[in-house]
């Protein structure tokens, strides 16, 4: 037997429905706050994660899928978003659009990292970029993007961390700090941290190994080596992020595994029982000096991505019930040859006016085609039977009642619209949250909007 690669997939059956449930909250989220849709290759030339990732990070040194194609030319599976949308930015010369450019992209990603919980070699990140706007505002808003995703799918435990990793000069003042505080102890690191001395001291605070290490838990902070108005912006954005009322702690030794980084720095983890240590579930921050890094003009950049594998691992363990609808509107049920005849062409007829509609495959008998239906949760049944058709009936069975009617075939479409329109939403017991209803358990359709109201009350509010 073929087995899967190590630290893959397989997202099937309820797995696949909740990451499908996932992706059409993100577009919807993602129309909200007018980005646009990106798709970039899955693979590029090796220089662009190289020069654009950075060559002392973990992901470049380590990491990366890297092969040599049939033409020779160096290509890397990409093992994140940013670097594309930036090359795909300047290769389309959108910065002469008026701007700022707001992207999104949802796809998947490849590092080859030792898998683990929530550390796999291909992943699915959700992620935005807004390129050409340096205003702190834009930070604020990016990072209320998670946070409002999270909202809506209903986590409920997650805690943002945010920190500010200053303008150029900032970031060299604590780089030289770091490299006079860790130098006279750096035996006591790993190998890896001693070469990330050399190269890239920063990365020393974001070690994997050293991570419990008191040398790195003493650190300097990176607030103290912030210049005036690298401080000032850091205000800035946090008031920002107090205006749109998202809980926030500062930790002050934040700085990322990227090396493009600069400004603010964020991460969200999840605080859930049992989530293990790969608990940041997004995380992203500020790139100004990306966009001229990959021989683009002056930009200031702004992004973040989530892994929609730890994400959805978040919600099983808080057991969100999402309100995945799969249930099949009709059934269309049938014995004989020409009752299948016309089974073909009715099913595809209701299909085309919009009904999620099933019908028999296998060669079931009636009794079977019964318990089929129940299976998929079919609402109606539409029983064919020649002598209705003879006289253009059709029989309906609503399955939850067990009503039957003979509906003519002129009526039938004005029939199911009246019959189905009302069962669309699938309700659940919840005790929702929203303004309205206050943690009282009621009916819930379990959608939030923005304005924290759940779709139920609207409803109410219309009735
Ligand atoms: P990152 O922190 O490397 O940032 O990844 C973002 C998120 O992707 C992580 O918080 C995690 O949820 C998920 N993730 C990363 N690696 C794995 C893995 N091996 N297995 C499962 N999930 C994973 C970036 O990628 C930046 N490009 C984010 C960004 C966008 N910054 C600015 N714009």
């Amino acid at each position: 037997m073929i087995t899967k690669p190590k630290g893959c997939h397989d997202i099937v059956g309820l797995e696949a429905k909740k990451w499908k449930y996932v992706d059409k909250v993100i577009d919807s989220l993602m129309e909200k706050y007018n980005y646009t849709y990106a798709r970039t290759p899955i693979f590029e030339s090796s220089e662009l994660f190289h020069r654009g990732v950075g060559e002392g990070t973990d992901i470049v040194t380590k990491e990366t899928y890297d092969f040599k194609d049939r033409g020779d030319r160096n290509i890397t599976l990409r093992p994140e978003g940013t670097a594309g949308i930036v090359r795909s930015y300047i290769e389309n010369k959108m910065y002469g659009e008026p701007g700022p450019v707001k992207v999104y992209y949802n796809g998947t990603m490849y590092r080859y990292e030792r898998p683990q919980s929530g550390r796999d070699r291909e992943f699915t990140q959700f992620g935005v970029e807004v390129l050409g706007s340096n205003d702190p505002l834009v930070d604020a808003e990016v990072i209320s993007i998670p946070v409002l995703l999270y909202k809506m799918l209903g986590l409920k435990g997650i805690v943002v961390k945010i920190n500010s990793l200053g303008d150029k000069e900032s970031r060299d003042n604590y780089r030289d700090a770091l490299v006079k505080y860790f130098t006279p102890k750096i035996d006591t690191l790993c190998e890896d941290c001693q070469e990330r001395l050399k190269k890239n001291p920063l990365r020393i605070l974001d070690c994997k190994v050293d991570k419990d290490n008191e040398l790195l838990k003493n650190a300097p902070k990176t607030i103290d080596y912030l210049n005036e108005e690298s401080k000032k912006r850091f205000e800035e954005v946090k008031s920002f992020l107090e205006e749109l009322e998202i809980d926030y702690e500062v930790d002050e030794r934040l700085v990322r595994g990227l090396d493009y980084y600069n400004h603010t720095v964020f991460e969200i983890e999840a605080s859930v029982e049992g989530f293990g240590s790969n608990n940041v579930i997004g995380a992203g921050g500020r790139y100004n000096g990306l966009v001229e890094t990959l021989d683009g003009p002056e930009t200031a950049c702004m992004g973040f991505a989530t892994g929609l594998g730890r994400l959805v691992q978040a919600l099983d363990l808080e057991e969100v019930k999402l309100p995945i609808n799969d249930d099949v509107e009709l059934f269309v049920m049938y014995v004989s040859d020409t009752e299948k005849k016309y089974a073909t062409s009715l099913v595809q007829y209701l299909r085309a006016n919009g009904f999620r509609v099933d019908t028999e495959y296998t060669g079931r008998g009636l009794k079977a085609q019964f318990k089929q239906a129940d299976r998929l949760k079919a609402k109606y049944l539409i029983l064919l039977n020649d002598e209705d058709l003879k006289n253009d009936e059709i029989k309906i069975k609503n399955n939850k009642t067990k009503e039957e009617e003979l509906v003519s075939v002129d009526y039938l479409l004005y029939y199911l619209d009246e019959h189905l329109s009302d069962e669309d939403l699938d309700y659940i017991d919840e005790e929702c949250e929203c303004e309205h209803h206050h943690g009282e358990e009621h009916k819930c359709c379990g959608h939030h909007d923005e304005g924290h109201h759940c779709c139920c009350h609207q409803e109410e509010e219309e009735e």
